[in-house]
């Protein structure tokens, strides 16, 4: 039991139809909730925190409640920063213990991005850590890159093989139209499947990774409407779009908005139920218990990921 790279699991995912999990990680109940799912399904398992997630929590309570998670389960971890926006930050997790980093170079041109990246890369490879780029951009808000929706570009196969030959990196985010947060289509979900099948062609031994992949589970965004404020128009990447994606090349699907949905929805709950009540760990248990069930189904039904540790 250890934190890891993701090379291994990687290898094996880019071999096999299933993916591999990558969850955004704010607090100790999330990552509880999380682990104790890769456990019982015996799954590899990334988790990944944001730049808001570094300022909200902070790193050494970040990292020592991975190391606890480690420890109590047996599961191993790839410890993953999520948007590094500059390689300062980059270097920052790497010299923390990070085992893997994104560098989000998506939205400077290609040339600005492929030395900002290999920057990265050489620095996070003399340190044993693994490297995530980005090429082409996502609709939506990106933590500290905004993209507006209407100039989202898809990524370019041909582009996609030069800046992974040029930079050296390890995996590849690519744009095929998932978006971040959980109003992803306005009308019918559409993914460029054949641009997908494309890309994996020319970089077949590139783990190709999705963001914006949320399903934005409806029981959870029913219960949210239910209890509370409405979420008018969530609408996610259906299930089976996923499960053909990680046939093609994507080895890593990124998940944050449905940890939010399921904690949101059960707090909400509680709270209605109980309106008396002002114990933190009677609604954060069940809020824990939320995302435990969430993962545990994302990884058996949607990622085909159960037992991929043995893999
Ligand atoms: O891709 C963005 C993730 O959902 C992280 O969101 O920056 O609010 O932590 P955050
Ligand atoms: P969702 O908003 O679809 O959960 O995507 C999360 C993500 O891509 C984190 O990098
Ligand atoms: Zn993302």
């Amino acid at each position: 039991m250890a934190l890891i790279t993701t090379t291994e699991m990687f290898s094996k995912a880019l071999n096999d139809d299933y993916a591999i999990g990558a969850f955004n990680v704010n607090n100790m109940e999330i990552i509880q909730g999380i682990v104790e799912a890769a456990q019982e399904e015996n799954a590899a398992l990334i988790l990944q925190v944001s730049a808001g997630a570094r300022k909200y929590a902070k790193v050494p309570y970040l990292t020592k409640l991975v190391e606890a998670a480690i420890i109590d389960t047996g599961v191993d971890v790839a410890l993953h920063l999520d948007h590094g926006a500059d390689f300062e930050i980059c270097k920052q997790c790497v010299d923390d213990g990070f085992t893997s980093v994104m560098i989000d170079g998506s939205q400077y041109p290609f040339e600005e991005n492929i030395a900002l990246t290999k920057q990265v890369v050489d620095y996070a490879h003399s340190k044993g850590v693994v490297v995530e780029a980005e090429l082409g951009k996502l609709a939506g808000v990106e933590d500290d890159v905004k993209v507006d929706s209407a100039s989202a570009t898809f990524t370019d196969p041909q582009e996609a093989k030069e800046f992974v030959e040029r930079t050296g990196v390890d995996s590849l985010a690519i744009a095929i139209g998932t978006s971040h947060g959980a109003y992803k289509f306005k009308g019918t979900p559409y993914l460029d499947f054949e641009r997908l099948k494309e890309i994996h062609e020319i970089i077949p031994n590139t783990p190709l990774v999705l963001h914006g992949a949320s399903t934005v589970i409806p029981e959870f965004v029913e219960k949210c409407n239910a209890y509370g404020g409405e979420i008018p128009g969530a609408q996610g990447v259906p299930e089976d779009m996923i499960l053909e994606a990680v046939k093609h090349g994507v080895c890593k699907v990124n998940i944050d908005t449905d940890i939010r949905l399921a904690i949101t929805a059960e707090i909400r709950k509680y709270f209605v139920e109980h309106p008396g009540d002002f114990d933190p760990r009677q609604y954060l248990g069940p809020a824990r218990e939320a995302v435990k069930g969430m993962v545990s189904h994302k990884i058996r039904d949607v990622l085909n990921a159960s037992g991929s540790k043995d893999k």
